[in-house]
């Protein structure tokens, strides 16, 4: 039986750690701020829109919302980030994907001033990831790479396993264990023999956004599998692994929900924190 990784405790921990240095920048009169906008109305946008909005809150940030309608056009929306770059309140700017199909994704994470940009999604931001010289990683791998710390995994020398190679997990969670000293294979849609690649991996790492495509078969006895897929089956959320049968293989497991999930939300609100000392000139 696995030992299961517990996001929600973690990322409490990372929160904590931010509301006591958020505390130490009000002494100076510094309180960071986080913008965020959605576009639309998608269910899951919105959930997930007002836990960033609470988590600003339980760690002292300031935050503010633009709720948009679906038929937002791209100059209303990069009017209001042209706005937000000049705020010197702000540090930080995160616009909820996915966006309606009208709008172009790539132009408006282009446009956020590359020092707000707290998703790290710009081609600046993940350049820097690249050469390992960066001010922010992207939430949810670094939310990954946090977990592994907080549990004591070591990540150098061992076969990771990547499924999935999005701009926003697969490919800078590659990166991020390709710092740590991983061997990493990412995998895909088009990837052969995908089950014996995976039978490989010391660390996998699902990101597939398929509900039970890890089952048993693919996974070695004793890996540590991390599960980043949020799927919603009959209403209910459920991730990319087969659970059930992969926990009795795995030495760790995340589960879904309250494994990877949460510490999203903590990343943000550390890239925030950072934002708002970059802008103040505050050594980190
Ligand atoms: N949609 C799903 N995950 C994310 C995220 O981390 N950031 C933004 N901006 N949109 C998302």
């Amino acid at each position: 039986m696995a030992n299961i990784i517990d996001g929600k405790l973690v990322s409490a921990k990372v929160k904590q750690e931010v509301a006591e240095q958020t505390a130490k920048l009000k002494e100076q009169g510094i309180v960071p701020g986080l913008a965020v906008i959605i576009v639309g109305d998608d269910p899951a946008s919105r959930v997930y829109v007002n836990n960033k909005k609470k988590a600003c809150e339980a760690v002292g940030f300031y935050s503010e919302e633009y709720a948009m309608p679906a038929a937002t056009t791209m100059e209303q929306l990069l009017e209001v980030i042209d706005t937000l770059n000049e705020r010197k309140d702000i540090n930080g700017i995160l616009c909820q994907l996915p966006l309606p199909s009208h709008l172009d994704e790539k132009a408006v994470i282009d446009r956020i001033d590359t020092s707000k940009d707290v998703d790290a999604f710009s081609p600046v931001n993940v350049g820097k990831i690249m050469i390992g010289d960066y001010d922010f990683l992207p939430c949810t791998p670094a939310g990954v790479m946090e977990l592994l710390k907080h549990y004591d995994i070591d990540v150098c020398g061992k076969n990771c396993v990547v499924i999935g190679r999005s701009n926003i997990v697969g490919k800078p969670m590659g990166m991020l264990l390709l710092h740590q000293n991983g061997t990493v294979t990412i995998c895909h849609s088009r990837t052969k023999n995908l089950a014996e690649i995976c039978r490989t991996a010391d660390i996998l790492v699902a990101a597939v956004g398929r509900a039970n495509f890890v089952t048993a078969d693919m996974v070695k006895d004793g890996a540590v599998v991390i599960d980043v897929g949020m799927n919603r089956v009959d209403g209910k959320l459920c991730g990319d692994v087969a659970y059930d049968e992969v926990e009795k293989k795995a030495s760790f497991i995340t589960p879904v929900p309250g494994g990877v999930g949460p510490m999203t939300i903590g990343m943000l609100m550390k890239n925030t924190l950072k934002a708002a000392k970059l802008h103040n000139n505050i050594e980190d």
